[in-house]
C-alpha cells in the first residue's frame, strides 16, 4: 500500500531547518552565504573594472537572466485558485457507482482538493483578458488515488475535430509570423476552409466570445470521456460546471473600454473575491450515453465540434466546486502548473475522440521541454498521495521516488532485491465495447458541420444574434473577397439569415456566393443539399 506524503504546503515549505545565519532575515545567496553588500559589485578600487571571480554578483545576475521559462504555446496568459471538490455521491439521482468506481465520486460530502487555473488562448503571456478568445477552465482534482486533470474550455466546442489539425488552427489565430498582428485574414483563410468550425465561431462571435470574467463562465470539458464502473461497464461523459453566479459577458465595446486601462481585469477579479471571502462556486454536471456508435443520432459522440442535446442527454450533477485560496506565487504555482488529458484516475478513461488522443500527446511532451522532465516534482504538481517509480535522473531532479521499503539500488521491476511490484487491477483488464477496423485515414462519416450552429443561432436571444453579426462583420470586413465570399457561402447553408445579414453588412449577396461548389472531400447532408439549391 502506498503511504500518504507530507503536504503540499509541507512540501513547499521543506527548506533546509538549519540557517547559516542567526537572523533568518538577512539576505543570503543560494549557498547560505550572508550577502554584506547587495549595492555594488566587487570592482579594484571604487571605480574600478568588475573582476569575474565575483560570485554574488554572477549567481544574482544569472539568475535572473534565467527568471523566464517558455510561456505556454497556447493559453500563456492565465489566473490560479485552489479550493475544493465536494461530492454528492450521486450523479443525477443514481449512485455515483453506477457509472464509475472513481473514488473521489462516491461518498457525499466528500472533499478533494483542487487547484484551477483559467486562462485565454492566443494572446502572450501579458495580453489583455478581454480577448475575444475561448477561455481555459483547467481543473487539477486531488484525489486519493492521484491527480485527475480535466482540461476544458469556457465554450462547450471546438474549432476542429482531429488532433492533426491544431497547430494549423492555432497558427492562423496566432500573429503572423511577418507583420506580428493577429490578421483576420489569415484567421477566416483557415476557418473558410474548415467548415467543422462554424459551430465553435458562431459561439465565439456572440457576446458568449467575451465572458465578463473568470468566475461568471460556465466549464466545459469539450472532449468525450468514459467512466468505468466496478464490473467494467463503460458509459461516454460529457463534463459541464456551471457557475453558481450565473454567467455573464461582455460586449466588444465594453471589452474596449476595460482594455483601455486593464489588461488584467480577470485575474483581479478572481482574486479580489477570493480575497474578500466571496468564494467563486460552480457545479460539476456530466451528461451521459451508452459506450457505443448511436448511428441514431445526426452527430458522431466523439465529434467535439458537438453539443449533446441536453433534452435526451440531461445534465446530472455530481458535486460542487468552491476556489477559496489564491496563489502565493505566481511562478510557482502559474506558470509551472501542468495540466494533461491524460491525466486520468482508475474509473476515468479516454474515448476514442480524435482530439482527445492528439491532445494527450501534447499536454506532457509541451511540459517537458516549457518546464523541464521532472515538472512533475514540484510541489505544485505534484499529486497528494507519494509517487513511486523508478524514474531517476534528469534535468533538476532533486529527490527520489522512492517507494516504501524500496531499496535505493533497485531502480527496475521485477525484482526480488526490495524493488517496487506492479498493483493489483481493481478489479479486471477488459472493458468496454470491442473495437475493429482497418487502418485509415478518413473523415468521421457524420460531419454534419451545419445543423448544431444553426440550432444555436435560432436559440440566441435577439441581441445577441445582432452582436453576433455586428462582431462578423467587424472582422471579416477587413478580409479578401475570395474569403467573405465562402464566409457568407457557409453562413447559408447555416441559416439564411445569418447568410443575408452578415452578407449584408460585406455587401455579398446570396446570388454571388451560389456558383461555389462544395469544399474538396466536403461531406454535405441532404439539409445541406437543398439549402445550397435554393442559394442559386
Ligand atoms: C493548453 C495542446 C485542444 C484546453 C495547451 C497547451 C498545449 C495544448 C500544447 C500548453 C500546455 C502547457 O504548456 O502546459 C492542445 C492540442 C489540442 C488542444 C494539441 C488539440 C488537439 C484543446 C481543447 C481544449 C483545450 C479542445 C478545451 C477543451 C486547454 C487549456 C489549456 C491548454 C485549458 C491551458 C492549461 C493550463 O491552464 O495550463 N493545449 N490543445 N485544448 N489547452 Fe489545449
Amino acid at each position: 500500500a502506498r503511504k500518504k506524503g507530507k503536504t503540499l504546503s509541507e512540501r513547499a515549505n521543506g527548506r533546509p531547518e538549519e540557517t547559516t545565519v542567526e537572523d533568518q532575515n538577512v539576505l543570503t545567496n543560494r549557498q547560505g552565504h550572508p550577502v554584506y553588500d547587495n549595492q555594488n559589485q566587487r570592482t579594484v578600487g571604487a571605480r574600478g573594472p568588475a573582476t569575474l571571480e565575483n560570485y554574488q554578483f554572477l549567481e544574482k545576475i544569472s539568475h535572473f537572466d534565467r527568471e523566464r521559462i517558455p510561456e505556454r504555446v497556447v493559453h500563456a496568459r492565465g489566473a490560479v485558485a485552489h479550493g475544493y471538490f465536494e461530492a454528492y455521491g450521486k450523479i443525477g439521482d443514481e449512485p455515483a457507482s453506477k457509472y464509475t468506481r472513481a473514488k473521489l465520486f462516491q461518498k457525499e460530502g466528500e472533499k478533494t482538493p483542487v487547484t484551477i487555473r483559467f486562462s485565454t488562448v492566443i494572446g502572450g503571456r501579458d495580453s489583455a483578458e478581454t480577448a475575444r478568445d475561448p477561455r481555459g477552465f483547467a481543473v487539477k482534482f486531488r484525489t486519493e488515488d492521484g491527480n485527475w486533470d480535466l482540461v476544458g474550455n469556457n465554450i462547450a466546442v471546438f474549432f476542429i475535430r482531429d488532433a492533426i489539425k491544431f497547430p494549423d488552427v492555432i497558427h492562423s489565430l496566432k500573429p503572423d509570423p511577418v507583420t506580428f498582428r493577429q490578421e483576420p485574414n489569415r484567421i477566416f483563410d483557415f476557418m473558410s476552409q474548415t467548415p467543422e468550425s462554424m459551430h465553435m465561431l458562431t459561439h465565439l462571435f456572440s457576446p458568449r466570445g467575451i465572458p465578463s470574467d473568470y468566475r461568471h463562465m460556465q466549464g466545459f470539458g469539450v472532449n468525450t470521456y468514459k467512466m468505468v464502473n466496478e464490473n467494467g461497464e463503460t458509459v461516454l461523459v460529457k463534463y459541464h460546471f456551471q457557475p453558481k453566479a450565473g454567467v455573464k459577458a461582455l460586449t466588444q465595446e465594453q471589452a474596449n473600454a476595460i482594455q483601455a486601462t486593464d489588461l488584467g481585469h480577470a485575474t483581479k477579479d478572481l482574486m479580489d473575491a477570493i480575497d474578500r471571502g466571496d468564494y467563486p462556486e460552480w457545479e460539476l454536471q456530466v451528461q451521459v450515453m451508452s459506450d457505443d456508435e448511436h448511428p441514431e443520432l445526426d452527430f458522431d459522440p466523439l465529434d467535439d465540434t458537438k453539443v449533446w442535446p441536453e433534452d435526451r442527454f440531461p445534465l446530472l450533477p455530481v458535486g460542487r466546486m468552491v476556489l477559496d485560496r489564491n496563489i502565493r506565487d505566481h511562478f510557482n504555482e502559474n506558470e509551472q502548473i501542468a495540466f494533461g488529458t491524460g491525466v486520468l484516475v482508475d474509473g476515468l478513461d479516454f474515448s476514442d475522440d480524435k482530439m482527445l488522443v492528439g491532445r494527450t500527446f501534447s499536454y506532457s511532451d509541451t511540459q517537458r521541454y516549457r518546464v523541464g522532465p521532472n515538472y512533475l516534482q514540484l510541489p505544485i504538481n505534484q499529486p497528494r498521495v507519494r509517487p513511486a517509480t523508478n524514474q531517476r535522473g534528469g534535468q533538476m531532479e532533486y529527490y527520489v521516488d522512492l517507494g516504501e521499503g524500496q531499496s535505493p539500488h533497485t531502480n527496475y521491476e521485477p525484482s526480488t532485491l526490495g524493488g517496487l511490484r506492479e498493483a493489483d487491477y481493481p478489479t479486471h483488464d477488459e472493458q468496454g465495447p470491442v473495437i475493429e477496423g482497418r487502418l485509415t485515414r478518413k473523415r468521421i462519416p457524420r460531419t454534419n458541420d451545419y445543423a448544431q450552429a444553426a440550432d444555436r443561432y435560432k436559440l440566441m436571444m435577439d441581441w445577441e444574434r445582432d452582436d453576433l453579426v455586428f462582431n462578423m462583420i467587424d472582422l471579416l470586413g477587413q478580409c479578401d473577397r475570395h474569403i467573405q465570399e465562402r464566409m457568407v457561402w457557409h453562413f447559408f447553408l447555416v441559416d439564411d439569415d445569418y447568410g443575408n445579414r452578415v452578407g449584408e453588412g460585406l455587401g455579398v449577396k446570396a446570388a454571388d456566393v451560389a456558383h461555389l461548389e462544395p469544399l474538396p472531400k466536403q461531406r454535405l447532408t441532404d439539409e445541406d443539399q437543398r439549402r445550397l439549391s435554393n442559394l442559386g
